[in-house]
Parts: C-alpha cells; structure tokens; sequence
C-alpha cells in the first residue's frame, strides 16, 4: 500500500503544504508572510489571518504539483505547536474540516520533532542516536535522538533563541525583519575578531543568548554617540564579529554535548541551521571525526515537508490524533 501524506505547517509566519508519498517530498509550497517587515518581528494576529487567506490555495498547489488527488490520501499531518496559537488554529482547524470532510485521519505532529525529523528526507540519512543542535527563530536546543520519534532534549536556551537573538541584534543595526539571514550575507565580508562581544557562561548544555543582545545595544549607543554613520561604516564587521559570538556559543556547547555523550553522529536543523558560518564550522569537524548532517535550505526554515515526514513515521507507527473521524464517531455523526 502507498502512504500519502497531506502535511500543514502554520506555526508562525510560513503558511506552508506538502504531499509526502511513501517518506518521499513530492510537493513543498512555502508562502512566507512578507507582512511582518514593516513591523519588524511576526504580529501574531496578521499572521493568523495571512494563514487563513493563503492556506486553501498552498494546499491547494502541493496537491497539484504532487499530482495526487484529496481522495487518495491516507492521512493529514498538522503542526500541533509549539508556536503561535491563533496561527496554529488556522492549520488545526483546516486540517480537522478537511479530515471530518472526506473521513481521512490527522496525524499531529510537534514542530521541533519535525525540524529534526527533516533529516530523513534526503540522504545522507543520520544514524541512531545522533545528536541535533535544534536553533530557530523560537527554540535552542541540544537533542539526543535515539530513534525518530524518540527525543531527549540536553539542554536549551534560559531567554532568548539564537534566532530571537539574530533578528533583534540585525534591528538594532537597521536590518529589516527576519534579519538573521542578512547578517549571515554581509558576515562574509567581515572581520570576525574586530569587536568582541560577551559569551555567556551557563553550566552545562544550556544556553543564554540575551546578554549579548543588551551588550551590543550598550555598545552601539556609546560608538553612535562618538560617530553618527558607526554602523553603516562598520556593518561588515559588525555582522561577522557579532555572528562569530552567536555560532561559538552554540558551537562550545555542541562540542561539550559531543565530548560527554561519545556520540559523533551530530546534526543540525532549524531556521539557523542555514547560517553559513554554523555549516562551514559544523563540517570542519568532520576532520576529527565526527560524520555531519546539513539538511538543504529549503528544509531548514519552517516548512511542511518536514511534517509530512514526521507524519509518515507517525503513521507507521498507528499514531493518528485525538481529533481523527474514527469509524465509531463517523457513525455518531451521521445519526445526527
Ligand atoms: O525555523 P524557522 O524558520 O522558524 C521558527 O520556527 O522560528 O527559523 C527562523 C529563524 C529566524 O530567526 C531567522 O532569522 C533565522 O532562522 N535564520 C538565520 C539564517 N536564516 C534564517 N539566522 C542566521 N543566519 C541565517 N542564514
Ligand atoms: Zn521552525
């Protein structure tokens, strides 16, 4: 039998579908809401209603490109958070119609457990258990995953994600929203060693990134006051001293979590893991000896691919939701 997977990811600011058949990706439609720049960070409200004008037709395109029909879908898989919750309503909700409509089961899938999950959509494949430092706009963390839907998180950030950190730090510098990316382009031009920034000192696996957020505050304020264009003068070295600070700190704790678990199958996944310095350091380390997994930028940043996989492990597994038309509540409802 042939698995088809319709899979739904709205958990912040990409309304998102795809159709996974048999752990394959045939389809990957990704809106990102360009709404939010004017604001500088994602309003949860526009974002909600972003996702409600846009996810018929982004359904609509994965299922056409893919070339499957609604009838022949064997489950819907569904962000079912962490993220926003009107903006996961919307997907929820979609998800529930279209499964009530045409008696098709949910899966619920956790977005974090996607990103990670990401990694089996392409080869090379990571084998078990592997280590995944987990970095996005909302989540730092340190995964040890002994099998795909067996996860236990090492360690995590205290405040602020790594991502969080980017795009307010690339504000401060005058960077539209998301700046994380931007950073990363004018970082390649820099000096990594111009300015030095604070790294946190947290015990163990965890992570602080919102010291380093107020330091370079302070220290723009004192170098503007000095010389009014500071920024603009220095912005290439800006970015790649305050991105050498940002990705040492995740690196020095991924290197720790390596040392005292002994496991060198190491990935990364998440809206920063496509950051170039991240990739480039990560795969350096192959040289001593550990074996390195990068998924592709597109499966990177939010998107639903990645649910669509973790829905097809799910459904190997018989894990559908709460929320599936069983046959018994079919029956109900027709009695109605
Ligand atoms: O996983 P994701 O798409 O959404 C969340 O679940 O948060 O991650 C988005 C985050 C944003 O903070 C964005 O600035 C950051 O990933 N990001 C980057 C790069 N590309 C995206 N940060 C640094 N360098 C990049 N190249
Ligand atoms: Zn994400």
């Amino acid at each position: 039998m042939t698995i088809n997977i319709l899979a739904i990811e709205s958990s912040c600011d990409e309304t998102s579908a795809a159709v996974v058949v048999d752990g394959r990706v045939l389809s990957n439609s990704i809106l990102s809401q360009d709404i939010h720049k004017i604001y500088g960070g994602v309003v949860p409200e526009l974002a909600s209603r972003a996702h409600q004008r846009h996810i018929i037709t982004m359904v609509d395109l994965a299922l056409r490109e893919a070339g499957i029909h609604k009838r022949d879908l064997n489950a819907i898989a569904f962000t079912q958070g962490p993220g926003l919750m009107g903006a996961l309503l919307v997907g929820v909700s979609f998800a529930k119609g279209f499964s009530l409509a045409t008696d098709i089961p949910l899966i619920s899938v956790n977005h974090m457990q996607a990103h990670i999950l990401a990694h089996f959509i392409e080869d090379p494949r990571p084998s078990f258990p592997f280590l995944c430092l987990t970095v996005s706009g909302g989540h730092t963390q340190i995964v040890r995953v002994n099998d795909y839907l067996d996860m236990e998180i090492l360690g995590q950030t205290r405040d602020d994600a790594v991502g969080e950190a980017f795009d307010k730090i690339a504000k401060l510098l005058g960077f539209p929203y998301p700046g994380g990316h931007l950073i990363d382009q004018y970082a390649r031009r820099g000096d990594p060693s111009r300015f030095t920034f604070p790294k946190s000192e947290i015990p163990g696996f965890d992570f602080s990134f919102s010291g380093i957020k107020t330091a370079v505050l302070y220290f723009l304020r004192t170098e503007l006051k000095k010389e009014k264009d500071f920024i603009n003068k220095n912005i290439e070295n800006l970015c790649a001293s305050i991105e050498n600070t940002l990705i040492g700190m995740l690196f020095d704790k991924l290197t720790l979590a390596v040392k005292q678990t002994g496991i060198r199958e190491v990935a990364i996944a998440g809206g920063v893991a496509a950051n170039s310095l991240l990739r480039e350091r990560i795969q350096t380390k192959q040289k001593s000896g550990w074996h390195t997994y990068i998924p592709e930028f597109e499966y990177c940043t939010d998107n639903a691919a990645m649910i669509g996989i973790a829905g097809y492990f799910k459904f190997l597994r018989g894990d559908f939701a709460d929320l599936t038309v069983t046959p018994e509540a079919r029956l109900q409802l027709d009695r109605i």
